[in-house]
C-alpha cells in the first residue's frame, strides 16, 4: 500500500490513528509536530510566541512538500489546510483522509490534553475554539479523498474503516 495522509482539526486523533495505521500497514509514520519540533529546537508554543504563526506556517509548507514524496503514514498538523498552496499539494495525493470529529468531542479532548500544549487552543473558551475550527471545515473537506467520521468510534474501528476504504 502506498502512503496515506491524515488531516483534521487538533484533537481529531491524527497521531494516534497514524501510529496504528503504521503498525497495521508496515509503513513508517511521519508526524508533523515531531518533525517540526525537532527542526525548530523548541516547543511549538515557544516558536509561536517568538517567531509568530506565519513563520511556523512556512516551515509546515516546506515539510509538507518534502514528506509528500514519501511512502508513509503522514500525520499532519491541524492547520495544514489553511494555505492554498498546501491544499494544492494535498490535492495531488491519492489518499488524503479527513478525520472528522464532532466539535463538542474535539473540545472535550483538547481540554483534557495537558501533555500537548497548542497555542491556538491554550486559554481559549469552547466558543473561541469553535471559531478556529469552523472556517477550516470546507478546507478539510475539499482537500480529502476520503472523509471518516471518528466521533464515538474506537481507534481500531477507525483504522479498519480507513484500510477497507482506501483499498477499494
Ligand atoms: C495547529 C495544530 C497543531 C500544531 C500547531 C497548530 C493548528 O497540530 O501544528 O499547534 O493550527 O491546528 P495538531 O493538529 O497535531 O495538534
Amino acid at each position: 500500500m502506498n502512503g496515506i495522509v491524515l488531516i483534521g482539526f487538533m484533537g481529531a486523533g491524527k497521531t494516534t490513528i497514524g501510529q496504528l495505521l503504521a503498525e497495521e500497514t508496515g509503513l513508517p509514520q511521519i508526524d508533523f509536530d515531531d518533525l517540526i519540533t525537532e527542526e525548530i529546537g523548541m516547543s511549538i508554543q515557544d516558536y509561536f510566541s517568538i517567531h509568530g504563526e506565519p513563520a511556523f506556517r512556512e516551515i509546515e509548507t516546506r515539510i509538507l512538500a518534502e514528506t509528500l514524496t514519501k511512502s508513509a503514514i503522514i500525520s499532519t498538523g491541524g492547520g495544514i489546510v489553511l494555505k492554498e498552496e498546501n491544499r494544492g499539494l494535498l490535492k495531488e495525493m491519492p489518499r488524503v483522509v479527513y478525520l472528522k470529529t464532532d466539535p463538542a468531542e474535539l473540545i472535550t479532548r483538547l481540554q483534557g490534553d495537558a501533555e500537548n500544549i497548542r497555542p491556538l487552543v491554550l486559554s481559549k473558551t469552547p466558543a473561541e475554539i469553535l471559531a478556529v475550527y469552523q472556517p477550516r471545515i470546507p478546507f478539510y473537506e475539499e482537500s480529502a479523498t476520503l472523509v471518516v467520521e471518528t466521533t464515538n468510534k474506537a481507534p481500531q474501528e477507525i483504522v479498519a474503516e480507513i484500510i477497507t476504504k482506501v483499498g477499494e
